[in-house]
Protein backbone atom coordinates (compact mmCIF):
# COMPACT_ATOMS: atom_id res chain seq x y z
CA UNK A 1 0.00 0.00 0.00
CA UNK A 2 0.95 3.57 -0.59
CA UNK A 3 0.52 6.51 2.05
CA UNK A 4 0.64 10.18 1.41
CA UNK A 5 1.13 12.07 4.32
CA UNK A 6 0.08 15.70 3.86
CA UNK A 7 0.75 17.84 7.35
CA UNK A 8 0.31 21.61 7.66
CA UNK A 9 -1.61 24.36 9.74
CA UNK A 10 -5.06 25.27 9.24
CA UNK A 11 -6.06 26.64 6.61
CA UNK A 12 -3.20 26.49 4.28
CA UNK A 13 -6.01 24.69 1.62
CA UNK A 14 -4.52 21.05 2.75
CA UNK A 15 -8.11 19.05 2.37
CA UNK A 16 -9.31 20.91 -0.84
CA UNK A 17 -6.05 20.36 -2.34
CA UNK A 18 -5.66 16.91 -1.02
CA UNK A 19 -9.07 16.06 -1.84
CA UNK A 20 -8.45 16.90 -5.53
CA UNK A 21 -4.98 14.86 -5.74
CA UNK A 22 -6.69 12.00 -3.89
CA UNK A 23 -9.43 11.96 -6.83
CA UNK A 24 -6.92 12.22 -9.37
CA UNK A 25 -4.78 9.59 -8.27
CA UNK A 26 -7.52 7.31 -7.05
CA UNK A 27 -6.14 7.36 -3.63
CA UNK A 28 -8.85 6.97 -0.70
CA UNK A 29 -8.53 10.65 1.17
CA UNK A 30 -8.20 10.74 4.63
CA UNK A 31 -9.43 14.02 6.43
CA UNK A 32 -7.77 13.28 10.06
CA UNK A 33 -8.94 16.83 11.58
CA UNK A 34 -12.77 15.51 11.06
CA UNK A 35 -11.59 12.81 13.85
CA UNK A 36 -10.73 15.53 16.36
CA UNK A 37 -13.73 17.70 15.38
CA UNK A 38 -16.05 15.24 16.06
CA UNK A 39 -14.75 14.45 19.72
CA UNK A 40 -14.44 17.72 20.10
CA UNK A 41 -18.35 18.04 19.00
CA UNK A 42 -18.92 15.20 21.58
CA UNK A 43 -17.23 16.92 24.66
CA UNK A 44 -19.48 19.96 23.96
CA UNK A 45 -22.85 18.09 23.23
CA UNK A 46 -21.81 16.22 26.49
CA UNK A 47 -21.51 19.57 28.48
CA UNK A 48 -17.65 18.46 28.80
CA UNK A 49 -14.94 21.25 28.53
CA UNK A 50 -12.99 19.97 26.14
CA UNK A 51 -9.72 21.24 27.65
CA UNK A 52 -10.51 18.97 30.25
CA UNK A 53 -8.18 16.09 30.10
CA UNK A 54 -9.96 13.83 32.54
CA UNK A 55 -13.33 14.62 31.54
CA UNK A 56 -12.66 14.21 27.69
CA UNK A 57 -10.73 11.13 28.61
CA UNK A 58 -13.52 9.32 30.37
CA UNK A 59 -15.77 10.15 27.00
CA UNK A 60 -13.59 7.82 24.86
CA UNK A 61 -15.25 4.50 25.58
CA UNK A 62 -18.46 5.54 24.90
CA UNK A 63 -17.16 6.99 21.17
CA UNK A 64 -17.98 5.20 18.13
CA UNK A 65 -16.81 7.34 15.07
CA UNK A 66 -16.55 5.80 11.53
CA UNK A 67 -15.59 7.40 8.69
CA UNK A 68 -17.18 6.62 5.18
CA UNK A 69 -16.39 7.70 1.82
CA UNK A 70 -20.13 8.50 -0.06
CA UNK A 71 -19.41 9.28 -3.77
CA UNK A 72 -15.91 9.92 -3.09
CA UNK A 73 -16.74 12.56 -0.43
CA UNK A 74 -15.64 11.40 3.22
CA UNK A 75 -18.53 10.99 5.52
CA UNK A 76 -18.23 11.07 9.78
CA UNK A 77 -20.58 9.30 11.50
CA UNK A 78 -20.79 9.95 15.79
CA UNK A 79 -22.50 6.77 17.29
CA UNK A 80 -24.56 6.44 13.80
CA UNK A 81 -25.64 10.11 13.55
CA UNK A 82 -23.80 11.73 10.39
CA UNK A 83 -21.83 15.38 11.80
CA UNK A 84 -20.41 15.89 8.83
CA UNK A 85 -21.44 19.48 8.69
CA UNK A 86 -22.23 19.94 12.23
CA UNK A 87 -17.98 19.57 12.74
CA UNK A 88 -17.24 21.74 10.53
CA UNK A 89 -18.66 25.01 12.64
CA UNK A 90 -16.25 28.00 13.44
CA UNK A 91 -16.31 27.25 17.57
CA UNK A 92 -15.30 23.00 16.79
CA UNK A 93 -12.35 24.16 15.07
CA UNK A 94 -11.56 25.09 18.58
CA UNK A 95 -12.77 22.02 20.40
CA UNK A 96 -10.85 20.37 18.05
CA UNK A 97 -8.00 21.70 18.65
CA UNK A 98 -8.75 21.42 22.17
CA UNK A 99 -9.29 17.57 22.24
CA UNK A 100 -6.59 17.26 20.34
CA UNK A 101 -4.07 17.90 22.76
CA UNK A 102 -4.97 15.10 25.06
CA UNK A 103 -2.75 12.03 24.86
CA UNK A 104 -5.93 9.57 25.55
CA UNK A 105 -7.41 10.93 22.26
CA UNK A 106 -4.39 10.60 20.23
CA UNK A 107 -4.05 7.00 20.87
CA UNK A 108 -7.32 6.60 20.59
CA UNK A 109 -7.40 7.79 17.16
CA UNK A 110 -3.82 6.36 16.31
CA UNK A 111 -5.37 3.17 15.22
CA UNK A 112 -8.23 4.34 13.41
CA UNK A 113 -6.29 6.28 11.26
CA UNK A 114 -3.31 3.54 11.01
CA UNK A 115 -6.15 0.62 9.65
CA UNK A 116 -7.23 2.79 6.82
CA UNK A 117 -3.58 3.26 5.63
CA UNK A 118 -3.12 -0.60 6.37
CA UNK A 119 -5.94 -1.64 4.07
CA UNK A 120 -5.95 1.27 1.40
CA UNK A 121 -3.85 3.25 -0.72
CA UNK A 122 -4.35 6.84 1.30
CA UNK A 123 -3.33 10.41 0.95
CA UNK A 124 -3.93 11.55 4.91
CA UNK A 125 -4.23 14.96 6.15
CA UNK A 126 -3.32 16.08 9.09
CA UNK A 127 -0.96 18.12 11.74
CA UNK A 128 1.33 14.22 12.59
CA UNK A 129 0.92 12.35 10.09
CA UNK A 130 4.37 12.39 8.89
CA UNK A 131 6.29 12.15 12.28
CA UNK A 132 3.79 9.63 14.38
CA UNK A 133 0.94 8.27 12.79
CA UNK A 134 2.89 7.47 9.09
CA UNK A 135 6.01 7.74 9.59
CA UNK A 136 7.01 5.25 7.04
CA UNK A 137 4.48 6.93 4.40
CA UNK A 138 6.53 6.90 0.68
CA UNK A 139 5.79 10.41 0.44
CA UNK A 140 5.24 13.41 3.23
CA UNK A 141 4.85 16.78 2.28
CA UNK A 142 4.56 19.81 4.48
CA UNK A 143 1.67 22.07 3.64
CA UNK A 144 1.52 25.60 4.46
CA UNK A 145 0.93 29.57 4.21
CA UNK A 146 1.58 32.41 5.64
CA UNK A 147 -1.48 33.19 8.86
CA UNK A 148 -2.93 36.37 6.69
CA UNK A 149 -3.49 34.13 3.59
CA UNK A 150 -5.09 31.78 5.41
CA UNK A 151 -7.10 33.72 7.41
CA UNK A 152 -8.25 35.54 4.41
CA UNK A 153 -8.85 32.30 2.82
CA UNK A 154 -11.09 30.75 5.80
CA UNK A 155 -12.94 34.18 5.89
CA UNK A 156 -13.86 34.10 2.27
CA UNK A 157 -15.28 30.45 2.66
CA UNK A 158 -17.35 31.66 5.74
CA UNK A 159 -18.50 34.73 3.93
CA UNK A 160 -19.52 32.44 0.85
CA UNK A 161 -21.38 29.98 3.06
CA UNK A 162 -23.46 32.81 4.39
CA UNK A 163 -21.79 32.83 7.81
CA UNK A 164 -21.23 36.09 9.03
CA UNK A 165 -20.32 35.50 12.65
CA UNK A 166 -16.50 36.53 12.41
CA UNK A 167 -14.81 39.38 11.46
CA UNK A 168 -11.36 39.25 9.03
CA UNK A 169 -9.87 40.03 12.23
CA UNK A 170 -11.50 37.26 14.40
CA UNK A 171 -10.49 34.72 12.19
CA UNK A 172 -6.90 36.05 12.15
CA UNK A 173 -6.88 35.72 15.99
CA UNK A 174 -8.10 32.56 15.87
CA UNK A 175 -5.55 31.13 13.21
CA UNK A 176 -2.99 32.31 15.04
CA UNK A 177 -4.05 31.34 18.02
CA UNK A 178 -4.84 27.78 16.70
CA UNK A 179 -1.09 27.55 15.42
CA UNK A 180 0.15 28.39 18.53
CA UNK A 181 -1.84 25.50 20.41
CA UNK A 182 -1.47 23.10 17.51
CA UNK A 183 2.98 23.70 17.91
CA UNK A 184 3.21 24.15 21.14
CA UNK A 185 1.45 21.10 22.42
CA UNK A 186 3.33 18.56 24.62
CA UNK A 187 2.50 15.57 22.32
CA UNK A 188 2.34 15.13 18.44
CA UNK A 189 3.13 18.80 18.21
CA UNK A 190 2.56 20.31 14.67
CA UNK A 191 5.95 20.50 12.82
CA UNK A 192 7.44 19.18 9.59
CA UNK A 193 9.09 15.25 9.27
CA UNK A 194 12.86 15.67 8.79
CA UNK A 195 11.86 14.15 5.49
CA UNK A 196 9.12 16.27 4.14
CA UNK A 197 9.14 18.10 1.46
CA UNK A 198 7.92 22.29 2.31
CA UNK A 199 4.87 23.00 0.00
CA UNK A 200 4.51 26.98 0.56
CA UNK A 201 0.74 28.00 -1.34
CA UNK A 202 0.88 31.67 0.21
CA UNK A 203 1.22 32.79 -3.56
CA UNK A 204 -0.18 29.92 -5.42
CA UNK A 205 -4.30 29.85 -6.38
CA UNK A 206 -5.63 26.36 -6.04
CA UNK A 207 -5.26 25.32 -9.39
CA UNK A 208 -1.19 26.23 -9.14
CA UNK A 209 -1.09 24.61 -5.56
CA UNK A 210 -2.51 21.18 -6.64
CA UNK A 211 -0.03 21.03 -9.42
CA UNK A 212 2.34 21.64 -7.19
CA UNK A 213 1.44 18.91 -4.79
CA UNK A 214 1.43 16.25 -7.96
CA UNK A 215 4.64 17.49 -9.27
CA UNK A 216 6.27 16.55 -5.67
CA UNK A 217 4.28 13.20 -5.65
CA UNK A 218 5.72 12.27 -9.16
CA UNK A 219 8.89 13.26 -7.90
CA UNK A 220 9.05 11.05 -4.74
CA UNK A 221 7.16 8.33 -6.61
CA UNK A 222 9.72 8.06 -9.21
CA UNK A 223 12.46 7.89 -6.93
CA UNK A 224 11.08 5.07 -5.08
O1 LIG B 1 -7.55 20.11 10.07
P1 LIG B 1 -8.64 20.63 11.01
O2 LIG B 1 -8.71 22.11 11.10
O3 LIG B 1 -9.97 20.01 10.73
O4 LIG B 1 -8.17 20.08 12.45
C1 LIG B 1 -8.86 20.39 13.64
C2 LIG B 1 -7.93 20.28 14.83
O5 LIG B 1 -7.58 18.92 15.06
C3 LIG B 1 -6.60 21.02 14.71
O6 LIG B 1 -6.64 22.27 15.35
C4 LIG B 1 -5.59 20.14 15.37
C5 LIG B 1 -6.22 18.80 15.45
N1 LIG B 1 -5.58 17.80 14.60
C6 LIG B 1 -4.51 17.14 15.14
O7 LIG B 1 -4.10 17.44 16.25
N2 LIG B 1 -3.90 16.14 14.44
C7 LIG B 1 -4.33 15.82 13.20
N3 LIG B 1 -3.73 14.83 12.54
C8 LIG B 1 -5.43 16.53 12.62
C9 LIG B 1 -6.01 17.53 13.36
Amino acid sequence: MISIAIDGPSGAGKSTIARMVAKDLGYLYVDTGALYRTIGLYAVRKGVDPEDENGVSALLPELDIRLTHENGVQQVYLLGENVSEEIRRPEMSKAASNVSRHPAVRAYLLETQRKLARENNVLMDGRDIGTVVLPDAQVKIFLTASAEKRAERRYKEQIAKGDHSQTYEQVLEAVIQRDYNDSHRAIAPLKQAEDAVLADTSELDLEQSVQLIKDIIREKCAAL
